[in-house]
């Protein structure tokens, strides 16, 4: 089990990787990144997190390596590092150059993969859910920085973390500017109504999470049905079950909101069955 990094064409340990301090991801986050874990030693939806760098690269106007250098230098870093599972970090940021926002005074790019061993929420997590709280701190707007794009700048979900942390809470659930529920501060949320699943609509502005997409798909083939909508908080608060989703926490029961538990439950019947679901996923791959 080790922790090993690919930095720039290098694969070291972590205490050797060094990043230049003029690095404008470290500057001022302007960086894409994506996380991944393996299954089975097997990188879970590779090719998805894989398209959605390039969009957000795209987005942001960064030119990132070409495909099989990133394929490569992940491929080559998991190997190094020999774990059981892992949880693998790509970044690329905009590189380092003369102090300055302009993107002009960039000079190349950093790429890095950090690969280290897995580390899962706890069994009781999944087994007993946790607590959520809808925070104050709003999800940015698409028209500022789109939580569309997976930026290395997380100012705004760190500050809504801290919120919930502060109120003893696991997760914190952000609304956009209007009251709407967008997403938590690394995940999608999920609730139910009747036998239906609720999430919100991606035109809230909310990072199309790749775990979110999977969990539709799942749906779908259940025979379940979803609606992707704008919803207030109140809806969250009232569902009788609901669950977050992310690449590392896979399916993650949700069993308070601001303090008060869910009627039926975590995981309810419906997020129990989309928990078995996403867990063969994870076993079989798609
Ligand atoms: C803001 C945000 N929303 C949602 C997610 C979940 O996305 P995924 O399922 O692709 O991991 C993340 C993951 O880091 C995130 O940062």
């Amino acid at each position: 089990m080790s922790t090993r990094i690919y930095l720039n064409g290098s694969i070291t340990g972590p205490e050797e990787a060094k990043i230049s301090i003029f690095d404008r991801g470290f500057l001022y986050g302007d960086s894409v990144y994506e996380v991944i874990r393996t299954s089975k030693g097997r990188l879970v939806d590779l090719e998805r997190h894989l398209t959605r760098l390039y969009k957000s690269a795209a987005a942001i106007a960064l030119d990132p390596p070409d495909e099989d250098t990133l394929r490569a230098a992940i491929a080559n870093t998991l190997a190094s590092a020999d774990n059981t599972e892992s949880y693998v970090r790509l970044v690329v940021t905009r590189g380092s150059g003369e102090v300055g926002l302009d993107t002009s005074l960039a000079e190349g790019r950093t790429t890095l993969v950090i690969v280290k061993p897995l580390v899962l929420p706890t069994q009781a997590m999944y087994e007993d859910g946790v607590a959520v709280r809808l925070v104050n701190v709003q999800r940015t707007s698409a028209k500022a920085m789109d939580p569309a794009v997976k930026s290395g700048n997380y100012l705004n979900n760190i500050m809504a973390l801290s919120e919930a942390k502060r109120a003893g809470d696991y997760e914190a659930i952000m609304c956009d500017r209007d009251g709407l529920l967008a997403e938590g501060s690394s995940s999608n949320v999920f609730f139910v109504e009747g036998k239906r699943l609720l999430t919100p609509s991606l035109s809230v502005g909310l990072l199309a999470g790749i775990t979110r997409q999977r969990v539709l798909e799942i749906a779908q083939q259940l025979g379940v049905e979803v609606e992707q909508g704008h919803f207030g908080p109140e809806r969250l608060r009232e569902a009788p079950e609901a669950f977050l989703t992310s690449s590392i926490r896979g399916v993650l029961p949700i069993a308070r909101v601001d303090g008060v538990a869910l009627r039926l439950g975590a995981p309810g019947p419906l997020c129990a069955q989309v928990m078995r679901a996403y867990a063969t996923f994870l076993e079989e791959g798609p």
